[in-house]
């Protein structure tokens, strides 16, 4: 049994789903094999933790890897999605364990509003095994939420808005964006990248990883067209994406939450209100408890589960860039957000 959504999910479920990696491994050679061969058709560029990055639809992707071309290309060719489905999209680094988290607290609180440590998932497992990507449930047997009666199905995304999946656009549901100063995600960025990367490479420095995110080319970049295909979508339709920033968010996680909730169609009563139950939520999701949660052992092979918790501030890029740098990255921005609402 995978994690069904009747369960979403239990401590077993969640250690079921870890052990089915030998199963996620052949379907992936499956997937890889049927479309690598477009690789040779695409643009190439240095990469930050595998050695190339190919550019698929305007956007810089990773190959063979559960993040890659190849995961787009067979999710567009073959991914189902539902009316009731609900998609949080992000560029990575820019805070989504942290909203997969929060979403999957809200939408699961009653299953378990009287559990105590340690029986809620996210005090034992990392929120990535909660909540799947959709680019991974692609190379599952039995995809997460398959025989769900329940809705709705939750998943998160690092796929630009202008690749997803035509089901996904045609389908109506309802999807989050979050995103965060773009001079965090590359400094955030630059250190997963650092940790992940085949050791034989050598470490990135910091100047390299300046230039090719200056450039766009960073996994799923450019930085601001992926945002720009989020927020354009989400002016015309506000009611299905709502359009978030990682720094609003540290600044007022509890409002956040009670947006979201609101949003994804689970506000809080006012006797939770009462209760305090946006505050719990805020305080199980904080940087502190997921950190202390995750600091020991790997999501998967060679990814280890404190690698998603660094530093969990605003604003740790002025210990990185020099001012050249930041004029630099402000100057870019500016140019491209340009008579856009989008300030941090
Ligand atoms: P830093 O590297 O700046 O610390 P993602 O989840 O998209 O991979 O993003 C990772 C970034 O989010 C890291 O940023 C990480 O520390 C931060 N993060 C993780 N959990 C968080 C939380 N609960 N609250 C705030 N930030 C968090």
């Amino acid at each position: 049994m995978s994690i069904s959504a009747s369960n979403v999910p239990s401590l077993s479920s969640v250690t079921k789903y870890i052990d089915e990696d030998e199963h996620e491994k052949t379907k992936m050679a499956l997937i890889f094999d049927k479309y690598n061969h477009r690789l040779a058709t695409l643009p190439k560029e240095r990469g930050w933790i595998t050695e190339n990055l190919y550019m698929y639809q305007g956007f810089w992707h990773q190959s063979k890897r559960r993040m890659s071309f190849e995961t787009v290309m067979a999710l567009q060719d073959t991914f189902n999605a539902c009316p009731t489905d609900i998609y949080l999209a992000t560029l990575p680094k820019s805070g989504t364990t942290w909203l997969k988290a929060i979403v999957f607290a809200i939408v699961n609180r009653n299953r378990y509003k009287n559990d105590s440590f340690p029986t809620h998932p996210l005090l034992i497992s990392n929120p990535h095994n909660c909540l799947p990507f959709v680019e991974t449930e692609i190379f599952r047997n039995t995809p997460t939420y398959v025989n769900d009666p329940h809705s709705p199905r939750l998943f998160a995304t690092h796929i630009p808005y202008t690749s997803l999946p035509r089901s996904i656009l045609d389908s109506g549901c309802r999807l989050v964006y979050l995103c965060r100063n773009p001079k965090d995600v590359l400094v955030s960025m630059f250190h997963f990248a650092n940790k992940l990367r085949d050791k034989s490479r050598g470490p990135m420095r910091f100047e390299e990883a300046f230039e090719l995110f200056s450039k766009g080319a960073m996994p799923i970049g450019p930085y601001w067209d992926h945002v720009k295909s989020y927020h354009n979508v989400s002016l015309k339709h506000p009611t299905k994406i709502l359009f978030l920033k990682y720094d609003d968010m540290k600044v007022d996680t509890v409002n956040h939450v009670k947006r979201l909730s609101t949003f994804l169609g689970y506000p809080f009563t006012e006797a939770e209100n009462d209760d305090g139950a946006v505050q719990e939520i805020v305080r199980m999701c904080s940087f502190e408890n997921l950190r202390e949660v995750n600091k020991h052992g790997d999501l998967r092979e060679g990814i280890p589960n404190d690698a998603f918790f660094r530093e969990g501030t605003v604003g740790d890029w002025t210990n990185h860039l020099t001012s050249e740098m930041s004029e630099i990255l402000d100057q870019i921005t500016n140019e491209k957000f340009h008579g856009l609402d989008i300030l941090f």
